[in-house]
């Protein structure tokens, strides 16, 4: 089966109410642990490479790789590129085998957001790829651009249907308090996220697949172990995942998880040296990091977005 775009998987999503798992991949171990908790619980996957990642691991490589997962699982495998923020990017990506785009123009005003995501749409769609948009900044870090609280914004519902429109975008992520990053509520702070927005979307944009990034849980396990052995991240808070399963059971059909696939890794690294300070042999460490990947992909898979059994 060659890549697929997410057109298909959206719709299954929306009508089952369920959401599809957006994985950023930056090597082969996170690779090989997304794609064998896919391939056990038979999920459909997208699999994400932001413009870092590329520079990290070279764009043939991480296209390679993805094919070579196809061919080890036999899945449906959409490959997105993750906040493209130049037309330049995204052509990049689209000439080069991705099926799916992201143009995120969320910073700038509405029409230069419209002009530059209408772009991207014309030249995507006349290659076969699907195209999404942001309107509405979260805060966080994304690719070394730290917004701050204040600067972020959410998504003014009264503009979705004019964007949608005028853009020609298959998919849409909105700001409704998720954030890029470990940490995402103060210390003491309680999660909160404006689900009266997405609700007013949902109703403006029937049947219109909706994204949320910034969608990692922070799972408290993996923080702990990362403490237990010589970590420091003592206020790191992500989105509960009852809220999660919430939003997948309404318009939101791709949820955005990086920061736990990173502290799933890097907790079972950190563990492993410290029980094991002599070894030196890169295959024995990245072992038990994809292997909590995989445990950790598995329980999204099934306790949150619902997408198990739908590939
Ligand atoms: O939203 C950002 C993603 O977590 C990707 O992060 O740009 O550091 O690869 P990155
Ligand atoms: P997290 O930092 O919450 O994992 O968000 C990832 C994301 O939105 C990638 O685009
Ligand atoms: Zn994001």
């Amino acid at each position: 089966m060659p890549l697929v775009t997410s057109k298909e998987m959206f719709e299954k999503a929306y009508a089952g109410g369920y959401a599809i798992g957006a994985f950023n991949v930056n090597n082969m171990e996170i690779i090989q642990g997304i794609t064998e908790a896919a391939k056990e619980l038979q999920a459909p996957l997208i699999l994400q490479v932001s413009s870092g990642a590329r520079k990290y691991a070279n764009h043939t490589y991480l296209v390679k790789l993805v094919e070579a997962a196809i061919i080890e699982t036999g899945l449906p495998i959409c490959l997105h590129l993750d906040h493209g923020d130049t037309f330049e990017l995204c052509k990049s990506c689209i000439d080069g085998g991705f099926t799916s785009v992201m143009i995120d123009g969320s910073h700038y005003s509405f029409e230069d957001n419209i002009a530059l995501t209408k772009q991207v749409v014309d030249y995507a769609h006349a290659h076969g790829v699907v195209v999404e948009g942001e309107l509405g900044r979260l805060a966080g870090i994304e690719d070394a651009v730290n917004v701050s609280a204040e600067d972020a914004s959410y998504t003014n519902p009264a503009q979705v249907q004019e964007f949608v429109e005028r853009t020609g975008v298959d998919s849409l992520a909105i700001a409704i308090g998720t954030s890029h990053g470990a940490y995402k509520f103060k210390p003491g702070q309680k999660p909160q996220l404006r689900f009266d927005i997405l609700a007013e979307v949902e109703k403006r944009l029937p049947g219109f697949p909706i994204v949320l990034h910034g969608a990692s849980s922070v799972i408290p396990e993996f923080v702990e172990t990362i403490n237990k052995y010589g970590g420091n991240m003592p206020d790191a808070i992500g989105i509960p995942e009852d809220m999660l399963r919430k939003a997948a059971s309404m318009a939101v059909c791709k949820i955005n998880i990086d920061s736990d696939l990173r502290l799933a890794m890097t907790a079972a690294i950190r563990q492993y040296f410290a029980e094991n300070p002599a070894h030196f042999d890169p295959r024995q460490y990245l072992k038990p990091a994809r292997e909590n990947i995989r445990r950790l992909v598995a329980h999204k898979i099934t306790d949150v977005l619902g997408c198990d059994g739908k590939a």
